[in-house]
């Protein structure tokens, strides 16, 4: 046992418990965040077109964009929330090493914030590079959280590099030495920009009330950088899946039946989105995005127990239940349901959004 991993916090729960709502609420952060960081990338370049349509559709992505950062970042905290229970002793270990990193997300994030907003509210009246400079610079910052939270992720799994605090105390590690990082990064991007064309699209289509011709740019373009990028994030996929250490790697060829029928299906769903992707079916690739998600969020669920299995086992956690504690837990996650669910209502109607 490494003895750098600090003793686990006593649970209200089982650990299923928290597993499960960590499991249920991460995906719709990466849902959210692929929203967010493929809209931005289709502003910016939408706006280095020198086009009356393009300008009007950066026009109306900007618009979207402070609420695609406030979801989130909300869902993003709720994830936090969940992992920081379930994996806290290897979690907050992994962050420390890199602190510098990780206190610099909340200054980051605030700047990108700001950007945001001062690009939908000033657009109209900015000069074309300084809109630019303004598109970019969130478009930057949310790469480089991007990379933050790859170094934290796979941090937290890998113990015996934690040893790099002995000669680095400024909190400034990074996980170099890890030879999936860059693949996983890349998975994660191209994916989040193919899903954040998608939500392009998808916005062409329901924003009834915009320009006509903005409304085919968004769908034209999103649904081309949805179709390319998809394709190129199952080859990062791959990659990452050979950057693997073996004995993890059968576990998705028939060493475990569970994560290699879900690796299956997710191929198969994978390759069915790119076609229906090319023949701009908007819909069908909206809804099978969705599970696609929440199984590859399991996937790589598995490969963190697999990092984890010589450190970590759930069996062996202490348990006290606090059943009060929980039914208020659960009546306060009801509340804040039910309230972001009001808020997203309010933000489709005031964007114009109307059914299909
Ligand atoms: C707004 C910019 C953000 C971007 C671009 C972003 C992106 C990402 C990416 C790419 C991952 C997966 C990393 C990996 O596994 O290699 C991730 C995971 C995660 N993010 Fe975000 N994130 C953002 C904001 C936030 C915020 C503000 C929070 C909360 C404070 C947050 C909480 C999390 C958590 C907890 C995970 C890991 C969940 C798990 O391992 O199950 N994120 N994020």
């Amino acid at each position: 046992m490494n003895s750098l991993i600090p003793t686990p916090d006593i649970f209200p729960a089982s650990w299923e418990f928290f597993r499960f709502l960590l499991m249920l609420l991460f995906p719709l952060h990466l849902i959210l965040m692929n929203a967010m960081v493929g809209t931005t990338a289709i502003t910016a370049y939408a706006l280095l077109r020198k086009d009356e349509t393009m300008r009007g559709l950066a026009c109306e992505l900007a618009r979207v964009l402070p609420f695609l950062i406030a979801f989130t970042v909300n869902l993003g905290v709720a994830a936090l929330l969940f992992l920081q229970v379930t994996y806290g002793q290897f979690f907050y270990a992994g962050s420390v090493l890199m602190g510098v990193y990780w206190i610099a997300v909340v200054p980051l994030l605030l700047l990108a914030y700001y950007a945001a907003y001062l690009f939908d509210f000033k657009f109209s009246n900015m000069n074309k590079p300084l809109a630019i400079f303004v598109i970019f610079l969130p478009l930057i910052i949310f790469l480089a959280i991007a990379f933050i939270y790859s170094n934290n992720m796979t941090l937290m799994l890998d113990p015996e590099a934690w040893r790099a605090y002995f000669g680095t105390q400024n909190g400034t590690v990074l996980h170099w030495g890890h030879t999936p990082l860059i693949p996983r990064f890349l998975h994660f991007i191209t994916g989040g920009l193919a899903v954040g064309g998608l939500f392009v699209a998808l916005l062409g289509r329901v924003r009834k009330k915009l320009d006509p011709a903005v409304r085919a740019a968004a769908e034209r373009i999103g649904m081309r950088v949805f179709t390319i990028l998809t394709g190129v994030s199952i080859l990062a996929g791959f990659l990452f899946l050979a950057a693997l250490p073996r004995q993890m790697l059968l576990l998705f060829m028939g060493r475990d039946i569970i994560a290699t029928v879900v690796f299956a299906v997710g191929m198969i769903l994978a390759v069915i989105v790119v076609v229906a992707g090319g023949s701009r079916k908007v819909w069908l690739c909206a809804w099978l995005v969705v599970p696609l998600m929440f199984f590859m969020s399991y996937l790589r669920d598995v490969v963190r127990t697999a990092y984890l299995q010589p450190y970590f086992s759930p069996v062996a956690l202490p348990v006290v239940p606090q059943f009060g504690a929980i039914a208020m837990f659960l009546i306060a996650l009801l509340a804040g349901l039910v309230t972001v669910a009001w808020m997203m209502w309010k933000a489709a109607s005031a964007l114009g959004v109307t059914k299909p």
